[in-house]
């Protein structure tokens, strides 16, 4: 969590990095702050709450400074306090740092820094990090030396910038486990969390990897291992426009998101599926027939797609999966060895938990593939293989069209390891049509959304929801929930239908709201009397469908197209992520930021 940004070259540099702190502001919005290079000293800005306080500080307008470093925080240590904004200063106000990540050992930097002298006046575990520059630079007399010598002593994660009067045109960062990427202009360098921070200046990348630092200049880019080895790095061009990462008229990035899926579907097939052909996936030579199982790791949404993606694998290939929280699964010794395949979902691609799984399972012999959105995050850099889903830059912490291009990579692949298996037959081939159809089939789930609307007016201030399905149903079902939960803070739950009669059934009071999924011809009449049930207790019930219903007494009922029930979750989410959406706008809820929550979850 946190969003760092950078910038050093010909322009002022405030602008640029209000510009960047703006667009990462998703990564954390409980305070901002800017440190300029302003006549060779450090010029410090900071404010509690969002980024647009510190837009207003008069002061800014006065710094004129081409070189400067900013940060958006997600409070881990110490509270939301301008005193705890970043950047921060060493003792002697030489080192400026901005800080992405969790120091787990600061306590004990912070009692050898004090022991040394040296007063630390925040709460956070960043202070000690200039502080130590600080003390490595009396010892040292090189600043490049004394930060490699402070991230030595570094236990945890973190992305840092460096600036400094004794660097004079230079800016010097350096990561591990938390992401970094530097553009790249012409006579001006950019470094920033996430590349929609940047994406208006450059599209050419530099990403650097765990424990290297880089020194920037306007003119130049160098990198270097721990050590002080110089490194090597590629450049990588991003096909992502900067008009991707703008609200292009819509109220709100969620919004605007929900209505880009039919375009995200479809860049996500790419060529990967075409009509009478085998599905193809280019640098992917797994040896399936030595897998006999499949793990799906993943946190969140990612792993809801992953729930929802199991019933294409266990079917078509024939192979059992198990999906699992990325966070449990860390630490439960998961039974796996070379014949595992192990599947990571990320949109981020920086999620710790899943990061941490990932190089459990590397340790422990399986494979290891990842399903990730952001191009050249920290997870495509660790796994064996890794596919893309090409959703476009996600800014909403509310994940939408990345889910909807997660199901459908997923299937596009359970697919490709049928027919690698030779398990080709009519119903594979019909189902890989209906893949195509998909983008069409969301387009016109979008063409009317006021009922959807009209109900989200009639229950928005409810306390409670449920969400009931079967089979992919409940998968969705489970998804839904989560949106609605994290954008307008009612408390939801999803069950499996079936379930309800075993206890969930005594929470349905006169008035609660129970939103039904039965898209799967061969379970909808099992939903539906579970719905029935809940109507005679009182309930308010809305319903997402695909099929012929019995005479039911629902409020609503919700038509999406008819498709293959594996793929239903794909269509069925949308009418439910615009209810969270509408819901979230009726109670006045900032729907893109909401409370606690940040979009890339970097810490434990
Ligand atoms: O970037 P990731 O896909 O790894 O993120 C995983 C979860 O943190 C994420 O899906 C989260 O649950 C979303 N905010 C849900 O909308």
């Amino acid at each position: 969590m946190c969003g760092i940004v950078g910038y050093i070259g010909t322009k002022k540099a405030v602008p640029v990095l209000i510009k960047g702190l703006l667009s990462l502001e998703y990564r954390g919005y409980d305070s901002s702050g800017i440190c300029v290079l302003e006549n060779n000293s450090l010029e410090v800005v900071k404010d509690k709450g969002r980024v647009k306080n510190l837009e207003e500080n008069p002061i800014l307008n006065t710094l004129n400074g081409n070189i400067g470093i900013a940060h958006t925080r997600w409070a881990t240590h110490g509270i939301p306090s301008k005193e705890n904004a970043h950047p921060h200063l060493d003792n002697s106000k030489t080192f400026a740092v901005v800080h992405n990540g969790i120091i787990e050992n600061y306590t004990d930097l912070r009692n050898f820094l004090e022991n040394k002298g040296y007063t630390l006046i925040s709460q956070t575990d960043t202070e000690v990090i200039p502080n130590l520059i600080s003390y490595y630079y009396s010892l040292e007399n090189d600043i490049l030396k004394a930060i490699a010598k402070t991230i030595k002593d570094l236990k945890g994660s973190y992305a840092i910038e460096v600036i400094s009067p004794l660097l004079k045109d230079k800016i010097i960062v350096a990561r591990k486990d938390s992401p970094l990427v530097i553009g790249i202009g012409n006579g001006e360098n950019f470094i920033a969390s996430d590349i929609p921070a940047v994406l208006n200046y450059t599209n050419k990348f530099y990403f650097l990897d765990d424990l290297e630092i880089s020194v920037i200049s306007k003119n130049s880019i160098e990198f270097y291992d721990i050590d002080l080895n110089k490194v090597e790095k590629d450049v990588k061009d991003i096909e992502w426009d900067c008009a991707s990462s703008e609200k292009n008229g819509f109220e709100d990035y969620m919004l605007k998101e929900i209505f880009e899926q039919p375009t995200s579907i479809m860049e996500t097939i790419g060529s990967r599926l075409k009509p009478n052909e085998k599905c193809y996936f280019d640098d992917l030579k797994i040896d399936l027939k030595d897998i006999n199982r499949i793990y799906i790791v993943a946190c969140g949404t990612a792993m809801h797609a992953g729930i929802a993606a199991k019933y294409a694998f266990e079917h078509f290939c024939k192979i059992p999966v198990e999906v699992d929280m990325a966070s449990e699964f860390r630490y439960r010794n998961p039974l796996i060895d070379k014949h595992t395949l192990c599947i990571f979902i990320s949109q981020s691609g920086e999620t710790a938990d899943t990061i941490a799984a990932l190089k459990l399972a590397k340790s422990l012999g399986s494979k290891t593939l990842a399903v990730v959105n952001v191009i050249g995050s920290s997870i495509t850099r660790v796994a064996d293989y890794t596919i893309y889903t090409h959703a476009g830059p996600e800014i909403a912490v509310a994940s939408t069209k990345a889910y909807t291009a997660q199901v459908v990579l997923l299937n596009i692949l359970a697919v490709y390891f049928a027919e690698i298996l030779g398990y080709s037959s009519k119903e594979l081939e019909d189902f890989k049509m209906e893949i195509l159809e998909l983008p069409d089939k969301v387009k016109i789930i979008l063409e009317d959304t006021s009922k959807i609307q009209e109900f989200a007016k009639e229950v928005y201030s409810q306390k409670d929801m449920f969400f009931i399905g079967r089979n992919t149903d409940y998968a969705v079902s489970m998804e839904a929930s989560l949106k609605l939960k994290e954008i307008s803070y009612i408390h939801s739950e999803a069950y499996a239908a079936g379930e309800l009669k075993h206890g969930p059934i005594a929470l349905i009071e006169n008035g609660t709201t129970v939103i039904g999924i039965a898209t799967n011809p061969n379970l909808v009449e099992k939903t539906i009397s579970n719905l029935e049930e809940v109507i005679t207790r009182g309930a308010n019930v809305m319903i997402v469908t695909n099929q012929e219903l019995p005479n039911i007494n629902s409020k609503l009922n919700i038509e999406v197209p008819k498709c293959n029930p594996m793929l239903s979750p794909i269509l069925s989410v949308i009418p439910l992520q615009l209810f969270s959406y509408y819901i979230a706008k009726n109670k006045g809820l900032d729907v893109d930021k909401p409370r606690n929550l940040a979009k890339s979850v970097t810490v434990e």
